[in-house]
C-alpha cells in the first residue's frame, strides 16, 4: 500500500499544476479586463507614485485615468523602465531586499491586455481602493528624535528640476548615540520631492568633517530597521544635510522633508556597526563632447573581513552605468585573485537615486583584502535626455553639470571568527548566486 503512495503524490501534484496552468493559459487578450486582472498589479507597484499628490506625472488609480496611458504604460513596463530599478537583471546578485519589478508574468498580462484594447471589465471585479498612511505614519515606530528642514522650500510652478543641499535643524545630541532604526520622509510637499537622500556630517577631530550617507528617502520605502545588535554610530557635533531632488508640478508648492531616528540606549554598544562609505573613487574623469561609453575606474581595499549590505551608484548627468566587482585576494582563491561582478547598473537615470539591498542569504560574504573594484560608464551625447550640453568636456566636480565615479557601499565588518562561520554557513545552503567564498 505504501508502495502506491509516492505516486499519488506526484499524481496529484501534476493535477493541481494541470488546473493552475489551464484557465491562465488560456486567458486570451480580450479577456484580459482591468478590473479582474490589471488593477491589483497597479496598486501594488505603481499607485505609489501615480496617485493624486504623487510623483508620477499623471494618477493610475481608475480606469478613466489609466487609460488614456495604456499604450504609453505598456512600453515603460515592457521596457522594464517601470517601476523604476536599474539593475541588470543578467549579471550578478539578483536578490533585492526592495526590488519593485513586476513579474515576466505581470508584464505579458499588461502588454497582452493594452494589446487587447485595454477593456475595463465588471465593476465587481474591481478590488477595494488602496489606503495610503504613508504621510503620517513612521513606518520604524515612534522616533527618540526627529528634525525637518532648517527652512521649508517653496517649490515654484514652473522651474526646471532641482537638486539641492538643504540643512536641517539641530540633533541635539549630547553624547554619541547608536543608531537602531531611521525614516526620511516629505512631512508636505510629497508631490514635489522626487527623492531626498540624508547626510551626516561627522567632526573628524582634525577640525573638519567627514561625510556619510544616513539614510535615502525613495517613494515606497519606508526607512530602515538595522537586524538587532547592528546600529550606526552618531557622534556628538553630527550635522544632517538633505541632498533633495525637487519636480515642479504646476502649483507653487511648499516642502518639508522629516528624519527620525530611533536610538540603542544610552551606554549601548550594538555588536556590528554599520558603515556606509564611498569606494572606488576616481577623480581622474575626463569626458569628450559627444562621446558615450566613456569608462571610469576606481578601487578601495577592505582590510577587514565583511559583509556586504547594499549598494548605490552615484554619478551625475552623464551617468550611463556602472558596475560593482570584488576581487578576492590570492589566499582566498587557490594561489591567484579571482574576481566577480555582484552587480551592475545598467541604465543609470540620474533622476532615480536607487539603493540596492541585497537580501541577507545573498549579501557578499567577503575576506580581509578583497579589492571593491567599481567601473563607471558615461554618456556625453543628446541621447542622454539629462544632458545639459553634449558639446562640453567634463570633468570631476561637485556640480550635477561636472561628473564624479564612485558608489555608496553599505557594509559591516566581520570578526575572523564570524566571517568562517557566517561562511559555513553560507556555504551549506544551496541556491547562492555570489559572494560564497
Ligand atoms: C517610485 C515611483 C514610481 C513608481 C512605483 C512607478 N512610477 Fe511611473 N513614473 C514615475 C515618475 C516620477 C515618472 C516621470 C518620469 C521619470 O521620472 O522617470 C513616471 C513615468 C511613467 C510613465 C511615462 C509617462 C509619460 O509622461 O510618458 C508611465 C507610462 C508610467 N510611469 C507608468 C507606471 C506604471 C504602469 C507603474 C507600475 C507598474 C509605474 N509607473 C510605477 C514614478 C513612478
Amino acid at each position: 500500500m505504501s508502495y502506491h503512495q509516492p505516486f499519488r503524490v506526484a499524481f496529484a501534484g501534476v493535477m493541481t499544476l494541470f488546473t493552475c496552468l489551464l484557465p491562465a493559459a488560456a486567458q486570451t487578450p480580450a479577456s484580459i479586463t482591468f478590473t479582474k486582472d490589471i488593477s491589483r498589479i497597479f496598486q501594488k507597484s505603481c499607485q505609489d507614485c501615480h496617485r493624486p499628490g504623487g510623483i508620477g506625472p499623471m494618477s493610475l488609480l481608475t480606469y478613466q485615468e489609466v487609460r488614456p496611458w495604456a499604450r504609453s504604460i505598456r512600453n515603460q513596463v515592457v521596457r522594464r523602465n517601470m517601476p523604476p530599478w536599474y539593475i541588470d537583471r543578467t549579471v550578478g546578485i539578483h536578490q533585492f531586499k526592495n526590488d519593485p519589478s513586476l513579474s515576466q508574468a505581470d508584464i505579458k498580462l499588461i502588454a497582452d491586455w493594452a494589446d487587447g484594447g485595454a477593456p475595463a471589465g465588471d465593476p465587481a471585479d474591481m478590488p477595494p481602493p488602496r489606503q495610503f498612511d504613508d504621510g503620517t505614519r513612521w513606518h520604524i515606530g515612534e522616533p527618540d528624535i526627529v528634525i525637518k528642514l532648517r527652512k521649508e522650500v517653496i517649490v515654484k510652478a514652473k522651474a526646471p528640476d532641482q537638486w539641492v543641499d538643504l540643512a536641517m535643524e539641530d540633533l541635539g545630541l549630547k553624547t554619541d548615540r547608536y543608531i537602531r532604526a531611521v525614516e526620511v520622509k516629505p512631512s508636505k510637499g510629497a508631490a514635489v520631492v522626487h527623492h531626498a537622500v540624508s547626510y551626516v556630517h561627522t567632526p573628524d577631530g582634525a577640525g573638519g568633517e567627514e561625510r556619510g550617507l544616513l539614510e535615502e528617502y525613495a517613494v515606497g520605502k519606508f526607512g530602515d530597521i538595522f537586524p538587532e545588535g547592528t546600529g550606526r554610530l552618531l557622534k556628538v557635533g553630527t550635522r544632517v544635510v538633505m541632498n533633495a531632488h525637487l519636480h515642479s508640478n504646476g502649483t507653487d508648492t511648499p516642502a518639508d522633508i522629516y528624519v527620525g531616528i530611533r536610538l540603542y540606549p544610552e551606554n549601548y554598544v550594538p555588536k556590528r556597526l554599520l558603515i556606509m562609505a564611498h569606494v572606488g573613487d576616481n577623480e581622474d574623469i575626463d569626458i569628450p563632447p559627444n562621446t558615450k561609453n566613456v569608462r571610469s575606474e576606481g578601487y578601495t581595499m577592505l582590510l577587514k573581513p565583511a559583509r556586504i549590505t547594499a549598494f548605490q551608484p552615484h554619478l551625475h548627468n552623464r551617468g550611463q552605468a556602472q558596475c560593482l566587482e570584488l576581487i578576492y585576494p590570492p589566499a582566498q582563491s587557490g594561489g591567484r585573485a579571482a574576481a566577480q561582478t555582484v552587480s551592475c547598473v545598467d541604465k543609470f537615470r540620474f533622476n532615480w537615486h536607487i539603493v540596492y539591498h541585497y537580501q541577507e542569504d545573498v549579501q557578499p560574504i567577503v575576506p580581509a583584502g578583497t579589492v571593491i573594484h567599481v567601473t563607471s560608464w558615461y554618456d556625453n551625447t543628446p541621447g542622454n535626455r539629462f544632458n545639459p550640453d553634449p558639446s562640453n568636456p567634463v570633468s570631476f566636480g561637485q556640480r550635477s553639470i561636472d561628473e564624479m565615479s564612485f558608489a555608496w557601499l553599505s557594509y559591516y565588518y566581520l570578526s575572523d571568527a564570524e566571517y568562517r562561520e557566517m561562511l559555513s554557513e553560507r556555504q551549506n545552503k544551496t541556491n547562492v548566486v555570489a559572494g560564497n567564498r
